[in-house]
């Protein structure tokens, strides 16, 4: 599948697998993603119309905004494709590191991130609300 970056009127696109991987109350509507893209240092990458990544770059560090594959189309590779891409295409352009948050129980995610270079560097406590924490997960981008 070709992978492409996001032009701002892919925001709706960006809204729709957003809401197929995330639960209703997390949903990030259009206009926020717009919003995001137009940000400066914000990078968005969307495969086809199953997954998408957005980074934002700000001097030398970078962080992932938000990331999903749509459910039908998970486990086929494009998650690691999106990252690793995001990942490049940062790096090219003067990225030394890439930052995240991720539920400590989204083993997925983890399991993934893990593969792709990220370690541990905090825990957020309460980052999703009461009792819900959060792994600050950091990858070198420098390597
Ligand atoms: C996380 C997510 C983007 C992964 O997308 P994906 O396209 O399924 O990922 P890939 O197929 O590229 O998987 C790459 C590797 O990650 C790991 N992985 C992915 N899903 C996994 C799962 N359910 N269980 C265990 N490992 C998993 C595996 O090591 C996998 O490699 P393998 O399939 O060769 O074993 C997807 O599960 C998703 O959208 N989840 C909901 C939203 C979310 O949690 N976003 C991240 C928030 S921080």
């Amino acid at each position: 599948m070709t992978l492409r970056t996001a032009a701002p009127e892919d925001a709706a696109l960006l809204a729709d697998i957003h809401a197929s991987a995330f639960p209703a109350h997390e949903a990030w509507d259009a206009k926020t993603m717009a919003t995001l893209l137009g940000m400066p240092g914000a990078l968005g990458l969307v495969a086809g119309e199953a997954g998408m990544v957005l980074l934002r770059l700000a001097a030398d560090e970078a962080e992932v905004l938000t990331f999903a594959v749509r459910p039908e189309a998970r486990r086929t590779g494009l998650g690691r494709a999106l990252l690793e891409t995001g990942m490049m295409l940062l790096a090219a352009q003067g990225a030394t590191s890439l930052l995240l948050e991720v539920a400590e129980e989204n083993t997925a995610a983890i399991a993934l991130y893990t593969a792709a270079g990220f370690t541990r560097a905090a825990t957020r406590r309460d980052y999703y609300g009461a009792g819900r924490h959060a792994l600050l997960l950091r990858a070198d981008l420098g390597a």
